[in-house]
């Protein structure tokens, strides 16, 4: 295993113990639909989404920092918005968040109850970054980026993590990918612990930028917002270091795309078949899974082992779920 493998797990593993006291070990899940996969459900994850391993792992560690930061500040769709807020509420710091207009009203209003001040207005997906830098710049407080920030990758890799412990004889993890902090803390992760693991994104067909960066080897940008129902992975581009981690240090097997259809079908099996109440991003795994995209469990890389997925999420808006399980029951 290389340096750059074994300096990241490390930062995971210090990750994992500072986020312990704030977090949920969340468990690792057999269904009956397949004795060879298994679920890592982060629906129940404090908040209900991931976020909060990587939002935890960065605001503790800048709070520790001496000066601490008068404040902090992030830009998010709204899972990361919540997990800014509650993270930042725990370390006695003041939080802005800009979330993009139109976004799931649930998560606008979680992030506001965990205390954070939010800007909608005039914010969306094309000018975010833009509105992030001049906020920095005029408030003077820290920036916990979503998913292009070392502390946040490490934090997010924790759930792989937890995964290897229950079930080390894993040979393939599937993830959405988004700005992609998840599944570059998923690869260093399963990567420093056996190279043979696979490791595959999962994103929406509308939403191609990272299937085409890995192509193309280079950051690809998505002219504008997707129009997909995964709202959690409407970024138009992979972070820098994401792309280090995924493309330039190749620690990814795949990026598959699934198509609306194949994400409705997932959210359906999941409510219905599984009992899980996910989010339609918390289901891309699934949806990829179900269409025969990832590898069979039992034939996955050379010997025999289970597939696992990460169901990021269970922050829904309860309309949309309601129209399409009406739609699909
Ligand atoms: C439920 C859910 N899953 C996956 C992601 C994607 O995470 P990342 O941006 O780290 O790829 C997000 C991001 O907001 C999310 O909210």
């Amino acid at each position: 295993v290389s340096d750059y493998l074994q300096a990241h797990a490390r930062a995971i593993d210090e990750a994992a113990a500072r986020i312990a006291p704030h977090i949920r070990r969340t468990p690792t899940l057999t269904t009956d639909l397949d004795p060879d996969l298994l679920l890592k459900p982060e629906c129940f994850q404090v908040t209900g989404s991931f976020k909060p391993r990587g939002a935890f792992n960065a605001i503790l560690s800048l709070a520790a920092r001496d000066p601490a930061p008068r404040g902090l500040i992030t830009a998010s769709s709204g899972n990361h918005a919540q997990a800014v807020a509650i993270a930042a509420r725990t370390a006695g710091l003041p939080a802005v968040v800009l979330i993009p207009e139109g976004a799931n009203p649930a998560k606008v209003a979680a992030t506001r109850a965990f205390g954070a001040e939010v800007i909608t207005a005039g914010i969306s997906f094309e000018n975010r970054d833009q509105r992030l830098a001049e906020e920095v710049a005029a408030r003077g407080l820290a920036l916990v980026h979503p998913y292009d920030d070392w502390d946040v990758i490490h934090g997010q890799g924790t759930a792989a993590r937890e995964l290897l412990e229950d079930r080390p004889d894993l040979t393939a993890i599937a993830t959405p990918i988004g700005g992609g902090g998840l599944l570059s803390g998923t690869a260093l992760a399963a990567k420093a612990q056996n190279e043979e693991i696979q490791v595959i994104g999962v994103e929406p067909a509308n939403a191609d930028d990272a299937y085409r960066s890995l192509q193309m080897k280079e950051r690809q940008r998505l002219p504008r917002a997707p129009d997909t129902i995964a709202d959690g992975v409407r970024t138009l581009s992979i972070g820098q270091r994401n792309f280090e981690v995924l493309v330039a240090n190749r620690t990814i097997e795949a990026i598959v795309t699934v198509t609306e259809a194949e994400i409705e079908e997932a959210l359906s099996t999941a409510w219905l078949r599984l009992k899980l109440a996910l989010e339609p991003t918390g289901a891309l795994p699934l949806a990829a899974y179900l269409a025969g995209k990832l590898p069979k469990p039992q034939k996955a890389a050379r010997g025999r082992g289970p597939v696992a997925l990460i169901l990021t999420g269970g922050n829904f808006d309860p309309a949309g779920v309601a129209r399409l399980l009406a739609s699909h029951g």
